[in-house]
């Protein structure tokens, strides 16, 4: 039990508290493996899809709390997998998104934590460890990094955004091929496209203004789950890449400041993006 924070509180703020809790814990483990080193297997298949020793002491440090505090909750992680309840309460977690910049040193790696209460994302978390920040928001109440409180950008036009997306670990697919085609397109109008290499790192900069607008194909219910809440608690956008109210289940994501979204969503479109 976390009997510190344990008391009268209502249960969101107690859910946000633990949360916060669990994913700095989680991101000081991450940074002192990166010191002491952590062994790397390979998953799904793929030789280049990674999972360190740390991805699964974070996720077990993480899941160990949530399930001895709140036995009847659901819980969706991405190593572990799904355990349902039943109840009203669920958990969505990456213990370290951006495993790839993690194994190569790169500090730009995350640890990403929502609540769902009755299907409704209420609660996000994403500690990004190597940077010092961690954002989080709660249903109606903003968006923040650390106590500062947290805003999309203003930028209006392609050629003045800065975008970000990303590549899942599937390099043989028509995906693959569309998303080089989409980096080409937007690449040439904007002021540039960045691949931090982790999804939950990239919807955090579009809350804080730092990117104007991310897409991907392919991310998890665990790669955004957080950062669509973060994102939207900052003022942004965030809905399917054919502009449709977003599901994790049609894997692909367009997260935008809002003022950018028409724009983004026509230049998907006219590229047959939206199609495949
Ligand atoms: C990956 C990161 C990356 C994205 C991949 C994800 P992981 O998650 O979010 O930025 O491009 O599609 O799978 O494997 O590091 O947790
Ligand atoms: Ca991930
Ligand atoms: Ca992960």
């Amino acid at each position: 039990m976390i009997g510190a924070i344990k008391h009268a509180a209502p249960m969101s703020q107690h859910l946000l508290q633990i949360a916060k809790k669990l994913a700095h814990d989680a991101g000081k483990m991450a940074l002192k493996f990166q010191q002491k080193g952590f062994t790397v297997d390979t998953k799904n298949g793929s030789p280049i899809n990674f999972v360190t020793e740390a991805d699964r002491a974070c996720e077990a440090l993480i899941l160990k709390t949530i399930e001895s505090n709140f036995p009847d909750h659901s819980i969706l992680s991405e190593e572990r997998g799904a355990t349902e309840k039943g109840g009203e309460y669920k958990w969505i977690i990456d213990p370290i998104d951006g495993t790839t910049n993690f194994v190569h040193g790169i500090p730009l790696f995350a640890i990403s934590i929502a609540v769902i209460h009755k299907g409704k994302p209420i609660i996000g978390v994403i500690d990004i460890p190597g940077l010092g920040e961690s954002y989080w928001a709660q249903e109606g109440k903003g968006a923040f990094c650390g106590s500062k409180k947290i805003q999309v950008s203003k930028i209006n036009t392609l050629q003045k955004s800065l975008l970000g997306t990303g590549f899942s670990y599937d390099r043989q697919g028509a995906r693959y091929a569309k998303n080089l085609e989409l980096f080409n397109a937007f690449y040439k109008d904007s002021n540039g496209v960045r691949r931090t290499g982790s999804a939950a790192v990239d919807l955090c900069f579009v809350a804080a203004g730092r990117f104007d607008g991310f897409w991907e194909y392919d991310l998890e219910a665990w790669d955004v789950a957080a950062g669509k809440i973060i994102v939207e608690e900052a003022g942004g956008m965030v809905s399917n890449m054919d502009g449709s109210a977003f599901s994790p289940k049609l894997k692909s994501i367009l997260a935008s400041n809002g003022l950018m979204h028409s724009e983004i969503l026509k230049i998907l479109k006219d590229h047959g993006a939206d199609k495949i």
